[in-house]
C-alpha cells in the first residue's frame, strides 16, 4: 500500500466533488537553474514529498509521492513509488516518462490536494491542473509538465522492471534534465536557512502534516580522521 493510501482523510476543503478553496500553486516564481545531472540525486537525498507529473495522449497529471530516493549518482536514477491504481502509473506505464518536481512549504494545500484526488474521479475534459489552477510549464528535455513555483524540477525515463513495477509498485527513473530554484539550491548542495523557509521542503510525516528542514546540523570534520 502506497503512503497516500493512508493520508486519505482529505479536510473539508479538498473534499471531492465540491469547489477547491484552497491557496494553490499562486506562489511567486523563482528562477530555474540547470543543474548538473551528477547533482540530480542530491535534489531527493534528504526524501522530500516530490510531485509526479506525467502525459500520454493528450492527458496530463499530477500526484503527490512521499516514496521516492536516488540510487544512482551517474547515471543519475531515481525510484519511486507510484501505486498501480492511480492514473498516474497508467500514463507513466503508457509513456514511459516521469516528471518529479519538488514542492516548497507554501504549496503544501496544493500538494496535499493532488495527493487526495485522482484524476480518474474528475469530470470528464478536466485535469488536475485546471481544477487546482496549478500553473505549469513545459520541460525541455522530454516535453513533460511540470508545476512553476516548485523548487526543483526532474524530468526522466523509465527504466523498465516489469517485476518491481508490478511487484512493488516501484519505477526507476533515469534523470535528463534537473533544475532548481538558486535560492535554495546552489553549489550542489540544498542551502537552507531561516531567510527561505518558505521555501523548504516539505516531508510528509501522515495525514496531511508535513515537517520542513528548518535547522541544519554541520558535521565536524575533525570526528572522522
Ligand atoms: C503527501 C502524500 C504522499 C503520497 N505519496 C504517495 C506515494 O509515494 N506513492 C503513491 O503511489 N501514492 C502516494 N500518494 C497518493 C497519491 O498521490 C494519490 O493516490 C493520488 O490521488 C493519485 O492521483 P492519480 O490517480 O490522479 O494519479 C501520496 C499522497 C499524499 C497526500
Amino acid at each position: 500500500m502506497s503512503p497516500g493510501k493512508r493520508a486519505k482523510a482529505a479536510p473539508a476543503h479538498v473534499s471531492r466533488g465540491e469547489r477547491a478553496e484552497v491557496a494553490l500553486a499562486h506562489v511567486s516564481r523563482g528562477e530555474r537553474a540547470e543543474v548538473a545531472l551528477a547533482h540530480a540525486s542530491r535534489l531527493v537525498n534528504h526524501g522530500p514529498t516530490v510531485l509526479v507529473t506525467s502525459q500520454h495522449a493528450g492527458r496530463r497529471n499530477v500526484m503527490a509521492a512521499a516514496w521516492s530516493m536516488p540510487v544512482e549518482f551517474t547515471p543519475p536514477r531515481i525510484a519511486v513509488v507510484i501505486d498501480k491504481r492511480t492514473f498516474t502509473a497508467e500514463l507513466v506505464q503508457a509513456s514511459g516518462l516521469v516528471g518529479i518536481d519538488i514542492p516548497c512549504a507554501r504549496q503544501a494545500d496544493m500538494t496535499h490536494a493532488v495527493g487526495n484526488v485522482s484524476a480518474r474521479d474528475l469530470p470528464a475534459g478536466t485535469d488536475k491542473f485546471q481544477r487546482y489552477d496549478i500553473e505549469c510549464f513545459t520541460g525541455p528535455a522530454l516535453g513533460l509538465p511540470h508545476v512553476a513555483g516548485c523548487i526543483a524540477w526532474m524530468e526522466g525515463r523509465v527504466i523498465r522492471e516489469p517485476h518491481t513495477e508490478q511487484a512493488y509498485d516501484t519505477f526507476f527513473v533515469e534523470v535528463a534534465w534537473a533544475a532548481a530554484d538558486p535560492r535554495v539550491f546552489r553549489g550542489g548542495k540544498w542551502q537552507f536557512d531561516d531567510a527561505n523557509a518558505d521555501l523548504h521542503t516539505l516531508h510528509h510525516l501522515g495525514g496531511g502534516v508535513f515537517a520542513v528542514p528548518s535547522r541544519l546540523v554541520r558535521a565536524s570534520e575533525a570526528t572522522v580522521g
